[in-house]
């Protein structure tokens, strides 16, 4: 049966991506969110995605009974999708980035009530890589410095990216260290040779870069690259959509992209 979606952030870059793809997935955008005062509130979504009308019209607020709810907008729409979800016990799939740490605290109290996959990084390659990074810092040991340096295209609004922290902070779990304690953002001036403990974190901005992350084990004479590129937003629209029709089946609790694939 085809999955009836809710789609928050409809009209943004990623959000124009999976309404586009959901056909392929057998997925069908029945509900389309935007901000409020957004220019395209009471537009037909096929507007924004440049096509011919399709008779969604966009909407403030989730306009028709949905399977799953799937969020790509912003963090200022986290408690609206969040209390909506959970008053209709309604499934969401949640891949906005820049949350804070009662954000998160918000989702873990929703996901009392329904299933949430909660994702910085929606690609397959990047689920995979998560792991990696976790068994080659444990393999490796202390010997190895970890710098993480990620790229982003000049319109993202927050940094470093949500992928670089989850790449960091499975890096911290491969080397048994809290990442709070560890994190080193960027260094300027006379910083002192570097801690042993350090997790560097380096965010470049600019042109039209989807997301490319470098984890950087540098050790006595070696180094290892490990790293993803995204080409285009399929990969996080495909993502989505493959953990919307996952996360319909699920028990309430919070999961993550690794679980949705199986790894
Ligand atoms: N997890 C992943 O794999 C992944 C991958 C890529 C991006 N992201 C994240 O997904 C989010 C969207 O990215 P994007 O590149 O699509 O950004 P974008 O182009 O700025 O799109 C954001 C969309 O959300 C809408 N919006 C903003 N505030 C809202 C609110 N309060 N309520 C409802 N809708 C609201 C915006 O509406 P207006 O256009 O009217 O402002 C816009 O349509 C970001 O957090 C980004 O970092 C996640």
């Amino acid at each position: 049966m085809t999955l009836a979606l809710g789609l928050v952030g409809a009209t943004g870059r990623l959000g124009r991506v999976i309404a586009a793809l959901a056909p392929e997935e057998d997925a069908a955008i029945v509900s389309a969110v935007a901000r409020p005062g957004s220019r395209w509130l009471g537009r037909d979504l096929g507007d924004a995605l440049g096509q011919s009308p399709c008779g969604l019209i966009v909407s403030e607020q989730r306009s028709a009974e949905v399977h799953v709810v799937i969020d790509v907008s912003s963090p200022d729409a986290l408690t609206q999708t969040l209390v909506d979800c959970v008053y209709e016990r309604i499934p969401l799939v949640l891949g906005t980035t820049g949350l804070s740490d009662a954000q998160h605290a918000e989702i873990d109290a929703a996901a009392h009530e329904i299933p949430i996959v909660q994702a910085y990084n929606l690609s397959l390659g990047v689920s995979l890589l998560l792991g990696l990074v976790e068994q080659a810092v444990r393999a490796l040991g202390p010997g190895f410095d970890i710098e993480i340096v990620e790229a982003h295209h000049r319109r993202k609004k927050d940094a470093p990216s949500g992928t670089a922290l989850a790449l960091a902070e499975a890096a911290a779990r491969g080397r048994g260290l809290a990442l709070a304690g560890a994190a080193q953002h960027g260094r300027q001036g006379l910083v002192g040779e570097r801690g042993a403990s350090e997790i560097g974190i380096h965010a470049v901005r600019g042109g039209t870069v989807v997301g490319d992350h470098q984890v950087l084990l540098l050790g006595n004479s070696e180094r290892l690259s490990l790293g993803h590129q995204a080409e285009d937003r399929s990969v996080f629209a495909r993502g989505a959509l493959r953990a919307a029709a996952w996360v319909r089946e699920q028990a309430p609790g919070r999961y993550t992209m690794r679980q949705v694939l199986g790894l």
